[in-house]
């Protein structure tokens, strides 16, 4: 049974039938070398077509075992007759000596055979997973009677020795079946390294014989409403992946944070941490104090016992130990911790975290493994020997590379999963360069990149859609490096291939995402002053359909919408013709001061301007999320907005957004008060609001809270200026305590009794 897709597929077997004559059987499904992402290094197409009528002898060289195993399995779900036939194969799988380079292959196609060449097994499995991408998608669920493929010449190697994904297991558990299908997904993309991320604030993943405590208490967290989240992975399963990803030639690289993000390990075992306080295993998201204790010795004997049974389950020759994002606050406050970097001649804390990973890393040099850290191990001086991973932009790689360190990048600006398409979109992902010339010489390597997919805001039923496409440009990336890029043609290229390599995925269930946000809002002023929006679908193969909650009006993407008071925009998103369920949602305000001239008092942060010097005055209004475009900012101090209404007008009441959440600095203000003045010069007090008493310690929530005040009578005027105190430095409970707070704004919201 193939898919309705296909029929693009067989019009290419009619035209290779018409071009070449060789016997084709029109009624098989024609492979194609259009879509292959990653791109090969060269591929030329030859002369004929190799057919295939249903069964097909196989050749591989000894030792290439579980790999055989792997593409055998892979044909006979596709209902291919495949069996051993060294006499008369039609694909034959060849050692090839004399070969250059850890995973290179060659690839031929002819009409008398496919044959896959390289001097190693893993190139020869990165080989028969491009020769599998050629074939028709219709393989992918069954081709029984067989399948015929175009000649070609495919030589081919990838730029970069290290491409990965980092899985987040910790925020969200995933089931192993759903790790697994990961693991084929990277396979298929050419990708080489699975970074699982088992240990976290919110659960740890791994049980480890001897400290039930681990699976009992630290891979499980109460929910805010009560509900348990949770899970870890056996020494079973754990194997099972490892074995699962080995056969794939994909290192299952482990990660265990040290020192911090690791309260879940402190829920469980809490003398291990400075206080030895017991601590739940937290819902929230962030970043805690509590880590784990540098002066206590029963801290490194716990790590030890960790990682001796991680490296008796994790073959490969590299742990990942974390070491981000780390407060130091515990450590300066702990005796203990003091009188170790007394006597270890330390200077700081962060000299103490250098000692700390450096003393894991000895460990786990005995046991013949080196260790991996985020940028933050380079602060305190690099432990001998540590490969770092650099994600707060490319600076630590820098540093690391002038080191003489092994460095893999994973910068925030391009390889963040987890982040939403509006930070970083499909094009993003794909311009990435992940060898710039800077770092091209040494005396440190770039070893390669990982696509890093966080899982705070993403339960399992989430993450295709936020891994994939953007993943798949990374891989091309990876693989096939920036030979052309800037050249926006190859930018086009790869959404050309992208397009039928769609189909394959379809195929395989994967649940990818957008390429980029579906909508985009604008707002304008019409000329008799009314708010006029217009949403358009953005994007290949988007539309969008909705509905203004105003007045119930139907709304079609890319009509302009006249916006009477407030009210919001329901958008639905389609895709490729298929209506999703996907939705968007913009809340609007066609109130008195839209548009009308105003001046900002005070400089808007570059990261959050709300979209512009005219954002208070824009109609719209942010959402549940600070960074969603519509939120303006300020670190510190006032924000004093005045606008002229044009006219004296009979103000019935005054709004704004304020956006609350403490755990990113972002408080309530002092106060806000709205003036109003009929010349511009004698102002007086129309409203005010007071919230010196709202900073709360357990405060966590993330929300817009409104403030307004309504009138019977608060105009006539026809200035109104809005005078926001902020909050001042984050008060002394607050991990940032002293630091500049943040004051978010969406709106200068004024009602008139003329418009209502
Ligand atoms: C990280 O994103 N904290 C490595
Ligand atoms: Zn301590």
């Amino acid at each position: 049974m193939f898919p309705t897709h296909f029929s693009g597929a067989t019009w290419m077997c009619v035209a290779s039938v018409l071009l070449f004559s060789c016997g084709s059987q029109p009624h098989l499904p024609a492979g194609s070398i259009q879509g292959l992402i990653p791109a090969p290094q060269s591929l030329q197409v030859g002369q004929g077509t190799y057919v295939c009528e249903g069964s097909l002898g196989l050749a591989w060289p000894e030792g290439w075992g579980q790999e055989a195993q792997v593409v055998q399995s892979w044909l006979s779900q596709a209902g291919i007759e495949a069996s051993v036939n060294t006499a008369k194969p039609g694909l034959t799988f060849e050692l090839d000596p004399s070969m250059e380079g850890l995973e290179s292959y060659r690839m031929r196609v002819e009409p008398s055979g496919m044959r896959i060449s390289s001097a190693t097994h893993a190139g020869l499995f990165r080989g028969w997973i491009t020769l599998r991408k050629t074939l028709p998608v219709a393989c992918e669920i069954g081709c029984a009677d067989g399948f015929e493929l175009p000649c070609v010449s495919i030589e081919d190697a990838p730029i970069l020795e290290h491409r990965g994904l980092l899985l987040d297991g910790c925020r969200h558990f995933q089931g192993v079946d759903f790790v697994l299908k990961q693991i084929d997904l990277l396979a298929l993309h050419g990708m080489n390294v699975l970074h699982w991320h088992l240990t976290e604030d919110q659960g740890w993943r791994l049980d480890v014989p001897g400290l039930p405590k681990l699976r009992e208490v630290a891979a499980w967290r109460t929910e805010s409403d009560g509900s348990q989240h949770g899970g870890f992975y056996t020494v079973k399963e754990i194997q099972r992946v490892v074995d699962y990803a080995a056969a794939r030639h994909i290192e299952v690289i482990p990660e265990i944070e040290m020192p911090g993000h690791s309260s879940a390990a402190l829920a469980a075992y809490p003398e291990l941490g400075c206080t030895g306080d017991s601590i739940g295993v937290p819902h929230r998201w962030g970043v805690f104090k509590d880590i784990y204790c540098a002066g206590n010795d029963d801290t490194f004997a716990f790590l030890e016992k960790v990682m001796d049974h991680v490296v008796s389950v994790f073959p490969g020759p590299r742990i990942h130990i974390g070491g981000d994002e780390a407060p130091k606050v515990r450590w300066s406050n702990c005796p203990k911790c003091q009188r170790r970097m007394k006597e270890e001649g330390l200077a700081n804390e962060e000299e103490l975290q250098r000692w700390f990973i450096g003393r894991m890393g000895d460990h786990l040099a005995t046991k013949g493994k080196t260790i991996i850290g985020w940028d933050e191990i380079l602060e305190g001086g690099l432990p001998e020997g540590a490969a770092v991973q650099s994600w707060r932009g490319m600076e630590g790689a820098k540093e690391a590379v002038h080191l003489g360190a092994d460095v893999i990048v994973s910068p925030t600006s391009h390889c963040y999963l987890d982040y939403p398409l509006r930070s970083t979109d499909l094009e993003e992902a794909y311009q990435f360069e992940p060898l710039p010339d800077s770092l091209a010489h040494g005396p440190g390597r770039i070893l390669g990149g990982e696509g890093n997919m966080w899982t705070e805001h993403a339960p399992q039923e989430m993450v295709e859609s936020k891994v994939y496409p953007r993943l798949i440009a990374l891989a091309e990336v990876f693989w096939r490096g920036h030979s052309h890029a800037g050249a926006t043609g190859a930018y086009v290229d790869f959404l050309s291939r992208l397009d039928l390599h769609y189909l394959r995925l379809d195929a395989l269930d994967v649940a990818y995402g957008l390429e980029s946000p579906p909508f985009e809002l604008s707002t304008s002023a019409s000329s008799e002053g009314e708010l006029v929006a217009l949403i358009q679908a953005k994007g290949r193969g988007v539309m969008g359909r909705g509905q203004w909650t105003g007045n119930g009006s139907v709304l079609a993407s890319g009509e302009p919408f006249v916006v009477n008071g407030p009210g919001r925009a329901e958008m639905e998103v389609g895709r490729r013709g298929t209506w999703t369920g996907t939705s968007a949602s913009y809340a609007l305000d066609g109130h008195s001061a839209v548009y009308r001239p105003l001046i900002l008092e005070y400089e808007p942060s570059p990261w959050y301007t709300g979209g512009g010097r005219e954002a208070l005055v824009d109609g719209r209004l942010g959402s549940n999320d600070f960074r969603d475009g519509a939120w303006q900012a300020r670190q510190g101090g006032e924000m004093v907005a005045e606008v002229d209404l044009g006219s004296e007008l009979e103000v019935s009441a005054v709004e704004t957004g304020v956006y609350l959440y403490q755990d990113a600095w972002i408080f309530m203000p002092k106060s806000v008060v709205w003036e109003g003045s009929v010349d511009g010069r004698d102002w007086r007090e129309l409203a005010s609001w007071s919230g010196s008493n709202v900073l709360a310690p357990n405060d966590h929530q993330e929300r817009v809270a409104i403030q307004g005040v309504m009138g019977p009578a608060l105009g006539p005027v026809r200035h109104v200026r809005m005078r926001v105190n902020g909050a001042g430095p984050c008060p002394d409970w607050h991990a940032a305590a002293g630091s500049d707070s943040w004051l978010f704004l969406d709106e200068l919201v004024v009602r008139t009794k003329e418009a209502s």
